[in-house]
């Protein structure tokens, strides 16, 4: 395209949106941030429309033009999803932010794109309801980012990944027109589900602009307990007893490494030895009913007072108030926010059988440090979804920009053994930019080729998000 050309395309564009929904290039750089540092964005023009009207207008021109469109929602994305290049327009959602409808006998919320995750729980709080989904990142993260990359986070043992949660779409397809799919039904066998297919998509198939989502009654009680652990194997023998004792009432189970609390303990602020003895593992585990007098609390310390008198549990503390249930998260949290001051981190979000979480962990440990001695594993994360961040810190004092070097390395070391267990090479983050070489050497050549012919149906220019994902 000539500079005549893309001046006159542009111009176009920004007189859909209006002089608030540019972005001047002075203020453009926390859109071209990518948050591991990994990537720079860039973009001819940075656009922020204010409904969908507007979303589909711009999508009509940048289709006839065949300009590149980068959809991007609070740009907190860990795969490199929502960077975009200097060939086209980037699109952020974040002024799309209103709840549309919330109705609570339906147990549904119906909000735009570009609602805060956080703005959304509590929207549905204020109706006496629970939004679940839940995520480190909540307090800048966006609905539609939610949707797009199918997030996971900290509440999905009980209720699902953001796909389970989503009943309907309104999406922009990627010739303009406007799909709207926002139908707040639980069942609907009325031909194929199209809404799943831009669950996940990371922005290659559409530009989703508002979603019907389910609500959930509020939780009365909630029993919280951070445990000492010897082995791997004992933690995952401690959820499936979590489990069942809690009469399936487990909403959250999450491995922390002594690492970890270590790390915590040196770089975080305010943060204590969590229990009088260190431990090689920790659970995080959370139970919750919508029911008062559910008598969690009495289930939690049988089960403790079991799992300890069986050795499986070595100490433990039940947090007694909702600001000690607060500060056992906030360790959790820490954990992640932290995780990079010990240096260079190669990062793994996969995912394997819960039957083979330990499996995983004791293998793919031994597999990198026969590589790399003194390279330090940092495991963590959401066991009970079978999902783990097994993110490798560098070797003390080794050199960081030499250890991130072999990223692709050992990449491949810990991929081949999750395959091998029957585990996933993105559980929740998604493939974006970052796993998108590890994708195409992992799926089946049939799930490639399907993939491709699904992008080519819907967006036969190639103009949504290109370079990502396939
Ligand atoms: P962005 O980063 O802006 O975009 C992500 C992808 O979605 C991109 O491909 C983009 O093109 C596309 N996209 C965004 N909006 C739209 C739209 N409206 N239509 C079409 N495509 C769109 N993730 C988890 O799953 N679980 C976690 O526990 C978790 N914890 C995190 C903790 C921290 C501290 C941080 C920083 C991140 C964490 N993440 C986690 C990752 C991230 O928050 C999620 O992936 C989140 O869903 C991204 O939302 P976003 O609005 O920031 O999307
Ligand atoms: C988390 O669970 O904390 C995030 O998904 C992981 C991360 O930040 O690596
Ligand atoms: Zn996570």
């Amino acid at each position: 395209m000539d500079t005549v050309a893309a001046a006159d395309i542009v111009a176009r564009l920004k007189s859909v949106v209006g002089p608030k929904g540019v972005v001047e290039t002075a203020d453009a750089e926390p859109y071209f941030e990518e948050r591991r540092g990994r990537y720079r964005g860039a973009a001819m023009v940075v656009l922020r429309p204010a409904s969908t009207d507007e979303v589909a207008k711009l999508v009509a021109i940048c289709a006839e033009a065949r300009l590149p469109i980068y959809p991007q929602g609070g740009n907190t994305g860990l795969s490199g999803g929502a960077v975009a290049a200097k060939n086209g327009a980037l699109i952020n959602l974040g002024r799309m932010n209103r709840i549309r409808a919330l109705d609570a006998l339906n147990f549904t919320i119906t909000a735009e794109a570009g609602c805060i995750l956080a703005e959304l729980q509590r929207a549905a709080e204020a109706a006496d309801r629970l939004f679940p989904l839940s995520l480190g990142a909540e307090g800048s993260c966006q609905i539609g980012g939610n949707l797009s990359t199918n997030a996971g986070g900290i509440n999905v043992l009980r209720y699902g990944n953001t796909r389970e949660l989503a009943l309907g779409l309104e999406v922009v397809l990627p010739d303009g027109r406007v799909w709207n799919g926002l139908r707040g039904l639980r069942k609907s066998n009325t031909g194929y589900d199209l809404k799943q297919l831009f669950i996940g998509a990371e922005g290659t198939l559409g530009i989703i602009t508002a979603a019907t989502l389910k609500l959930f009654p509020r939780p009365r009680e909630i029993e919280t307990a951070l445990l000492g652990l010897k082995r791997v194997e004992d933690v995952m023998e401690l959820f499936a007893r979590a489990r069942t004792a809690s009469g399936d009432q487990l909403t959250g189970f999450e491995l922390i490494p002594r690492i970890g609390i270590d790390n915590v303990l040196e770089h975080g602020e305010g943060f204590r030895e969590p229990l009088a003895a260190k431990h090689p593992w920790y659970a995080l585990l959370e139970i919750s009913s919508s029911r008062t007098g559910a008598q969690l609390r009495q289930a939690l310390e049988e089960l403790l007072e079991a799992a300890m008198a069986a050795d499986l549990v070595q100490d433990g503390i039940i947090a007694e108030s909702e600001a000690q249930r607060r500060e056992l998260w906030r360790i959790r949290a820490a954990l992640a926010e932290q995780q990079d001051k010990l240096g260079g981190s190669i990062k793994h979000d996969v995912s394997v059988p819960i039957s083979r979480v330990a499996e995983f962990i004791v293998k793919a440990c031994k597999a990198v440090s026969e590589r790399l001695p003194g390279i330090r594993p940092y495991p963590f994360g959401h066991v009970g979804d079978g999902n783990i961040h097994f993110n490798l810190t560098q070797p003390p004092g080794a050199d960081k920009a030499v250890y991130l070097k072999r990223w692709a390395e050992f990449n491949r070391i810990v991929h081949d053994i999750v395959v091998s267990l029957g585990g996933s090479i993105s559980a929740e983050h998604g493939i974006g930019l970052v796993r998108r070489d590890e994708l195409a050497h992992y799926a089946q050549p049939l799930e490639l080729e399907t993939m491709r012919r699904v992008k080519a149906a819907l967006d036969p220019g190639g103009i949504m998000n290109p370079g990502k994902v396939l």
